[in-house]
């Protein structure tokens, strides 16, 4: 299962003390993804300025880049309460309602996996968002009537790893949209050092350079990593983490030098060695892995692409060149010219 790998992008539930402890409160304190921070410097220096909700922000991207930890900033900037929900999470209109209706004036609501919430709660939520109005619908048949209820001047932030899955009258509602994408290196070895003080935990600057590409880049995973490495480090050693601890302790995880797990492999072997290293569609590559299409689309195959290993094209996905070098097998010829 995907939610089960130490590498998963998204969060577990074993993250939420990590999340809490580690998240940065202010926006200087937040490393990496610079053009979105200082698109959001402005927007909330301006509203601040003209004493005005921020307006409604779309955050897109992969899991685990820090969309959550985004939206607590926001809040903590502004100065205003935050209530946190998700689109699986609010069932009904009523629950919805419930929720807008507790808001104080200027305070953030944010929607995480917007991409499903379902469509007649979109509906409640467009008069929300663009007239800060709630039309309940009582009673049933001929009877019905409409209630109007004036909500406080909230601001949504929306969060989604699937913006394309958004439908478009909902997207055309947020003030600003930004994508947050995959860390630097550097980026990650200052979370990595950050959250080693933060822990007080000891680990030397080529461990941390050395922890670094095997992250993902991605900052969940690198604080995860970060403790499994403290683990292993107190057992084994004596908690001062070296260079070859953190080797030791991801080959033990079967986590490689750039983040794969036994399962990405398994993806990369497969194409490989049942489909000739492809182009192969993605059901057929899902049915031969034994995972969900979505689950591969989603959770797997992000990362493979951004690592350069499985680039998609309308004919399906093939491993690229430097995909067969990664786990040890020889490309064919072709294999370049396969990747068009
Ligand atoms: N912890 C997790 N993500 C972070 C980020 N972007 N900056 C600082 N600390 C973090």
């Amino acid at each position: 299962m995907a939610t089960e790998r130490l590498v998963a992008a998204a969060a577990k539930p074993e993250d939420d003390n990590l999340d809490v402890t580690l998240r940065p409160k202010r926006l200087a304190e937040y490393i990496g993804q610079t053009k979105v921070k200082e698109n959001l410097a402005i927007a909330l220096g301006a509203a601040k300025k003209r004493k005005e909700p921020l307006e409604h922000v779309l955050l897109h991207g992969p899991p685990g880049l820090g969309k959550t930890t985004l939206a607590y900033i926001v809040a903590h900037e502004l100065g205003v309460d935050i209530r946190v929900t998700s689109g699986p999470a609010v069932e009904r209109a009523g629950d919805l309602a419930a929720i807008l209706t507790n808001l104080g004036n200027g305070d953030v609501l944010f929607i995480d996996e917007m991409h499903r919430l379902n469509r007649t709660i979109e509906e409640v939520l467009y008069p929300a968002m663009e007239e800060y109005r709630l039309d309940i619908v009582v009673g049933k048949g001929p009877s019905a009537r409409t209630l109007r209820l004036d909500l406080p001047h909230f601001t949504l932030i929306g969060a989604t790893t699937r913006m394309s899955l958004l439908s478009s009258p909902l997207r055309d509602r947020f003030g600003m949209a930004y994508r947050l994408d995959y860390y630097s290196e550097e980026d990650i070895q200052k979370i990595i050092e950050r959250a080693a003080r933060i822990l007080k935990i000891k680990i030397e600057p080529a461990a941390v350079k050395a922890l670094a590409p095997r992250a993902r880049r991605t900052p969940r995973i690198a604080n995860r990593l970060l403790k499994r490495v403290r683990d292993y480090s107190e057992m084994k050693h004596d908690g001062q983490i070296k260079v070859q601890q953190v080797i030791e302790a991801l080959q033990l995880l079967e986590i490689d030098e750039l983040g794969l797990d036994e399962i990405d492999r398994r993806i990369l072997e497969t194409i490989i060695d049942k489909y000739q290293g492809g182009p192969v569609g993605l059901n057929t590559v899902a049915a031969s892995v034994g995972e969900e299409m979505e689950t591969l689309e989603e959770v797997y195959e992000p990362y493979l692409m951004q690592v350069g290993f499985l680039p998609r094209s309308s004919r399906g996905r093939s491993v690229t060149e430097s995909g067969y070098r990664h786990i040890g097998r020889t490309p064919p010829a072709t294999a370049q010219t396969k990747l068009v």
